[in-house]
């Protein structure tokens, strides 16, 4: 990446459709401290003005870029949009969005989960991940994937830097060079390519496991690659 591309990902505006749920609040938190600014969507505009009220509330007294609540058309129109809606309520969030989206970055956090007696557990999902699953919907998107092992709860505890690897899959080389620069503006997070989308789907899969310790370790763990760096 170019010093005018590292510079444009600086100020690229980033939207989180379902930007009022707990991971998306926690992203924006980290990424308008960095300096980037942020929209956070929602289906209902009070809803977003009212979780970016209190995102910057976590922030007083530190400088901040801008960050707003708006419905998820407002948020779609950001350079790069992070899809943040849980998996059984992606056509429900992505559907009115198709032709907002066509030709942007949108970046897949969902993890297809469920939870019954025995815990939590990877849900199937015919298209392969909940990423294809985005992509399926969203035509003309270029749809990465990444976040699935970020803590919403480490990521609100901003007097700590993050320690996470945030692998991203992506079967648009730009798009995932966005993503990984996007990612690496979080204090404490080390973000690399990991192959194409259909890759998402063992990300994905590793959130219950990851949900299943943070149980019985009363816990908030994230993942780390060793020996990346050779
Ligand atoms: N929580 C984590 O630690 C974590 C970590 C990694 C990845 N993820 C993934 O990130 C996504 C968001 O996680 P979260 O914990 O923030 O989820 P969440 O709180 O359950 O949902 C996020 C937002 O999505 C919107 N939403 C809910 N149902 C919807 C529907 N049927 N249609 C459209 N929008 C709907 C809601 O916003 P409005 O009602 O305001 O529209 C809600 O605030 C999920 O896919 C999750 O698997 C979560």
């Amino acid at each position: 990446m170019g010093p005018l591309e590292q510079e444009q990902q600086v100020t690229d505006t980033v939207g989180i459709l379902g930007g009022t749920g707990g991971l998306g609040k926690g992203l924006a938190a980290r990424w308008v401290r960095a300096g980037t600014p942020v929209i956070l969507g929602s289906r209902s505009p009070e809803r977003a003005a009212n979780a970016a009220q209190e995102v910057a509330g976590w922030l007083e007294g530190e400088d901040h870029a801008e960050l707003r609540g708006e419905g998820n058309a407002g948020a779609a129109a950001a350079d790069l949009v992070v899809a943040s809606v849980p998996f059984d309520g992606l056509a429900e969030g992505l559907e009115p969005l198709t032709a907002a989206l066509a030709g942007k970055i949108v970046v897949s956090v969902v993890n297809p989960l469920g939870f019954d007696q025995r815990g939590a557990h990877p849900l199937p999902v015919a298209e392969g991940s909940a990423a294809e699953a985005v992509e399926a919907l969203l035509p003309g998107a270029r749809v990465t994937a990444a976040f699935h092992s970020v803590s919403s709860v480490a990521l609100r505890q901003l007097g700590q830097p993050m320690d996470d690897d945030v692998p991203v899959v992506g079967d648009d080389e730009e798009a995932v060079a966005r993503t990984v620069a996007l990612a690496d503006r979080i204090d404490g997070v080390r973000a690399f390519p990991a192959g194409p989308l259909r890759l998402a789907a063992p990300l994905e899969a590793l959130t219950p496991v990851l949900i299943t310790i943070n149980q019985r370790h009363r816990c908030h763990v994230g993942v780390r690659f060793s020996r990346l760096e050779c």
